[in-house]
């Protein structure tokens, strides 16, 4: 399966990308300058020489004509983002992993976006495409340093249980990530506010955490 990761330049897009490619996804990332894009994967290749790492480059455009595509652009700029790219998208599972926060001063604040989400903005943007959001809590420099486990649960949700179940396939992959069926797309609003509350408590303890849920079965 190709993924594409659009806004693939940033440390969430590319850690996602070469963690995604560590687990033998072939990956393109997008930007909106292919130059910008191709200096990522050179640089991610550049780092991982041994892996047989399948990463290729693309602007936004040509990352979107992959069968997943991932959104890892700032919050405010997903909408438009996906919108840009919805005859790519059409049909296909567009999974956002935005959250919309601001921070003020030494406080993290989660935003209320359009629609109540960032997620359900990517979804009005383009309604011909199967919308999913995950991802949101996992730390961008763990995801990144494919050498070491990332661990957390990951909550995905989605108004169609396709994207669900592809989202949690490919969430799956990777080892010591746990998926977890979220429900509707409704609650990416909480999900996305719930990573101010993460980052809070990264910068109290100076650390960087995710979550693990109790009580769910084997
Ligand atoms: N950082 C984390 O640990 C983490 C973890 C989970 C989720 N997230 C979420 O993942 C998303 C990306 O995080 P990040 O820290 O990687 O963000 P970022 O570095 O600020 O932005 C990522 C990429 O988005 C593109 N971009 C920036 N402004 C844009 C605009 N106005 N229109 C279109 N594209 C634009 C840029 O790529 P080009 O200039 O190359 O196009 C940039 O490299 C955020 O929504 C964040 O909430 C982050």
């Amino acid at each position: 399966m190709q993924i594409g990761v659009l806004g693939g330049t940033g440390p969430a897009g590319s850690g996602l990308a070469v963690r995604l490619a560590s687990v033998g996804f072939d990956v393109v990332v997008g930007s909106r300058s292919k130059y910008r894009a191709m200096e990522v994967r050179d640089k991610l290749l550049g780092r991982f020489p041994d892996r047989g790492l399948s990463i290729e480059a693309g602007d936004n455009h040509e990352a979107s004509s992959a069968d997943v595509v991932f959104i890892a652009t700032p919050w405010d700029a997903a909408g438009a983002t996906a919108s840009e790219c919805a005859a790519e998208l059409k049909g296909k599972v567009v999974v956002s992993m935005a959250n919309a926060l601001a921070r003020v001063g030494h406080e993290f604040q989660p935003l209320v976006p359009p629609r109540g989400s960032v997620a359900a903005s990517v979804q009005a943007a383009v309604p011909k495409s199967l919308v999913a959001a995950t991802m949101h809590h996992v730390p961008a420099k763990e995801l990144g340093e494919i050498d070491h486990p990332v661990e957390s649960d990951v909550l995905v949700c989605s108004d169609h249980p396709s994207a669900t179940a592809t989202t949690i396939d490919i969430v799956s992959r990777i080892p010591d990530l746990r998926a977890v069926d979220a429900g509707e797309l409704s609650n990416a609003a909480p999900i996305e506010a719930f990573a101010a509350v993460l980052l809070q408590v990264n910068v109290k303890y100076k650390t960087r955490v995710a979550i693990r849920f109790t009580g769910l079965p084997h």
